[in-house]
């Protein structure tokens, strides 16, 4: 049995005791954390969309309009018509005949994996894949062949020695620690030429890069290639849920074997909605997408001048590597006194031995809050004891620690933020939001064609045959071994 003081007290010793912040108010640029204000430097609220009030409002209406929540899994009474409009829009967005709503991103790797692999088979894996990929994988039953990152000479050895039992291959479009692409043209070669599946889990892709912002694949432009792109609803589109966009044969076969769709309840209506709104954003918008690569390529740079080593990329995650996790710690704690939140990732996030704080950009942030938050991140490094361009201790000179970032005007915890005070230039008309949020829910709607009420009644009426699920295949117990005999 675990012995569960002694554990914490080790992991406590060790440095890498855990604790969940509070965040008072939206996920917004600035935030009031544990009563604090700071610049969020941690989100994955990508395109500002989460705290959008068009987003907010359509998430509003439809609490109002469907309520709280989808009463049953997606196969029993949870497929409501507003789930429907939104597989049919991200089906249309990602250029597919269907796609799948799952409960979240964790659950639609569950689901995908577990249904396309089974015990015998082979599924190759990144050495650096989300968790949620690596438990999908363990789910499966199936053996792993883990290649070293990115490394497609490895994945080749790997699939050559599979003797015919690969399955699959699955990887992060977009890595979620460091921003990297996975090398998707080469993964598209070895899996057509060695007849196995493609995966691609979009996370940190959709909404982030690509045409439009359909991410990583469309940029790389293999969309043919790849069979099913796993999305989340819950980072670029603020909202909460995922989706499995594929061919219509593949979506068929999935609402029959992936087991966190069938055994979970269906996404909340609000969320569904509040996906729905951000999805018009995104399409109206497409520009939020270049403001977000601008914003993290003007970040990256302010860094780099500051003597931080960071590639010059447009990927709005930006790794900053330690060693020590202690290091990590203490300059995110220093971060923090000079108002710039950014997360400090270890163990077991990380390998063993290593560290790094994860900064993630937004495109609602100002250029200004981005110059000053590499200031007061480059000043937050040196008060830890170590140098931006070494991340290796050195002598403190007290004098180097005055706090650089303007702190912004304090919240009123819990204050209402379309209310609060407004903190910044903004950079072009797409950011009047920031300042002038009832204008902005107006030009959205306007830029949406939606009229004010983010829904139509057309959403609620049936709409012919081809509206139903199948019906009646999945109970407790037909569903368990259906699944196995389809595998
Ligand atoms: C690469 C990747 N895949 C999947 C997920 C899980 O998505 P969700 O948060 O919707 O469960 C994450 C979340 O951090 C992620 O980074």
């Amino acid at each position: 049995m675990i012995e569960i003081d002694a554990r914490l007290d080790e992991l406590e010793q060790l440095g890498l005791g855990r604790r969940t912040r509070l965040v008072s108010g939206p996920q917004g640029p600035r935030v009031v954390l544990d009563g604090k204000p700071a610049l969020l430097l941690s989100s994955n609220n990508y395109l500002g969309l989460a705290d959008h009030p068009a987003v907010r409002e359509a998430a509003a209406d439809a609490a109002m309009r469907w309520g709280v929540g989808a009463g049953g899994s997606r196969l029993a009474s949870g497929t409501m018509t507003i789930h429907r409009r939104l597989e049919e829009r991200l089906a249309a967005f990602q250029r597919r005949q269907a796609a799948l709503l799952f409960g979240s991103g964790y659950l639609a790797s569950l689901g995908v994996i577990g249904a396309l692999a089974r015990r015998g088979d082979v599924v190759f894996s990144d050495e650096l894949n989300h968790p949620s990929v690596v438990d999908g994988c363990r789910l499966s039953h199936a053996d792993v062949f883990v290649y070293r990152h990115g490394d497609v000479e490895h994945l080749e050895w790997g699939l050559s020695e599979a003797e015919g039992r690969g399955s699959l291959i699955v990887t992060d479009g977009v890595f979620a620690g460091d921003g990297a692409l996975a090398p998707l043209p080469e993964l598209v070669e070895l899996a057509h030429r060695y007849d196995v599946r493609l995966v691609v889990d979009e996370a940190h892709g959709t909404g982030v890069l690509g045409p439009g912002g359909r991410g990583a694949v469309a940029d790389a432009g293999v969309e043919d290639g790849v069979d099913v792109i796993v999305g989340t609803l819950g980072k670029a589109l603020g909202a909460y849920g995922a989706y499995v966009a594929c061919d219509a044969r593949m979506a068929k076969y999935l609402l029959h074997a992936s087991r966190s769709l069938i055994y979970s309840t269906a996404p909340p209506p609000p969320a569904v909605a509040g996906a729905l709104a951000a999805l018009s954003l995104l399409e109206a918008q497409p520009r939020r997408v270049d403001k977000l690569q601008a914003n993290a390529l003007l970040l990256r740079t302010e860094l780099a001048r500051q003597g931080f080593d960071v590639a010059a990329s447009t990927m709005p995650i930006v790794p900053l590597d330690f060693g020590a996790a202690e290091d990590a710690q203490r300059v995110c704690e220093k971060a923090l006194e000079r108002g710039v939140f950014g997360q400090a990732i270890r163990p077991p996030a990380v390998a063993a031995g290593t560290s790094r704080l994860r900064l993630a950009v937004m495109a609602s942030h100002s250029k200004s809050e981005l110059r000053d938050a590499a200031r007061a991140l480059a000043a937050a490094v040196r008060a830890a004891g170590l140098r931006p361009e070494e991340l290796v201790p050195v002598e403190l000179d007290e004098d180097e620690f005055a706090p650089t970032l303007a702190v912004a005007p304090p919240l009123a915890v819990e204050a209402d933020p379309l209310r609060s005070p407004l903190w910044d230039e903004g950079d072009d008309e797409l950011w009047v939001e920031r300042r002038r949020p009832a204008a902005a829910a107006r030009a959205s709607a306007a830029a949406t064609g939606r009229g004010g009420r983010p829904f139509d009644a057309e959403l609620d009426e049936p709409r012919g045959p081809g509206d139903q699920l199948p019906a009646g295949i999945f109970d407790a117990e037909s569903g368990g071994s259906f699944e196995r005999a389809v595998a």
